[in-house]
């Protein structure tokens, strides 16, 4: 599907350090041994209607050797893209639990951690040439306006060919099955997500207002995305 929707507009607010706290708090280190199958096993096929092989073949046509992992949850695609080296390769999450599990198995590579918020600038001080940006921000709090503040943030690491590429889970102009239905009541209300408000126009103009070469698309409730080209409305 392309963008044809118009976008949502909202009043910016700050998301508050509860909110930002109920974001991630769930990855304990229990629910994390389940997330894998729960998300990318059950949820992405059956409520979400985004098969996880769509995710897969995104990371294996974005990803670089020189890459940042934010918000890195298990680690679950850098482990199945399955490359056999990377000259660099950080993980960044704000949850510790999320950076033990997927150190432990990315261990092969050699990851740097990095425990920050993406609220905050990232403390980095060389650019990567790929960012992953995946299934994190229909869980932060705020307007998608305010979401994409996180791109900014991620400013530093990125220079003018990086490629930012990613998905997320859309509130708004989505067709949800029972599932999909159950699922997003249940995470909103829980905080776990945030993405009532969150449509595919306003992620496409967001992104568009900060790069030059921008695509994004849709399968099922999922916006998948890929820009380049940092720089765009400077
Ligand atoms: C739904 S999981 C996605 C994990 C992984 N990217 C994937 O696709 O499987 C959301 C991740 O975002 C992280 N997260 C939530 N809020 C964050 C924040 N403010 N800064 C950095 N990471 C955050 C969580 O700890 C968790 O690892």
């Amino acid at each position: 599907m392309t963008d044809q929707h118009e976008p949502t507009t909202s009043q910016p607010r700050a998301p508050s350090e509860r909110e930002i706290e109920a974001a991630h708090a769930i990855y304990t280190p229990r629910n994390l041994k389940l997330y894998d199958f729960v998300v990318h096993g059950f949820s992405n096929r059956f409520a979400w209607r985004c098969p996880t092989r769509a995710l897969d073949a995104h990371y294996e046509t974005n990803l670089s050797s020189n890459h940042l992992e934010a918000a890195v949850g298990t680690g679950f695609f850098l482990e199945r893209a399955k490359r056999p080296g990377f000259d660099r390769l950080t993980l960044l999450d704000i949850n510790g639990s999320c950076l033990e599990e997927a150190e432990r198995r990315l261990a092969g590579y050699g990851p740097d951690l990095l425990q920050a918020s993406l609220f905050d600038p990232v403390p980095v001080s060389q650019p990567y040439d790929s960012v992953g940006l995946t299934y994190v921000l229909h869980c932060l709090p705020g307007a998608m306006t305010e979401k994409l503040a996180v791109i900014d943030n991620l400013k530093p690491a990125m220079h003018g060919e990086t490629v930012l590429f990613g998905a997320t889970i859309l509130g708004q102009a989505i067709k949800p099955n029972l599932a999909a239905k159950a699922l997003l009541s249940t995470y909103n209300r829980k905080g776990v997500f945030h993405n009532r408000e969150d449509d595919f126009a306003s992620l496409a103009q967001g992104l568009r207002d900060r790069f030059d070469q921008v695509r994004v698309w849709q399968e099922g409730c999922v916006a998948l995305f890929r820009a380049q080209g940092l720089g765009a409305g400077e």
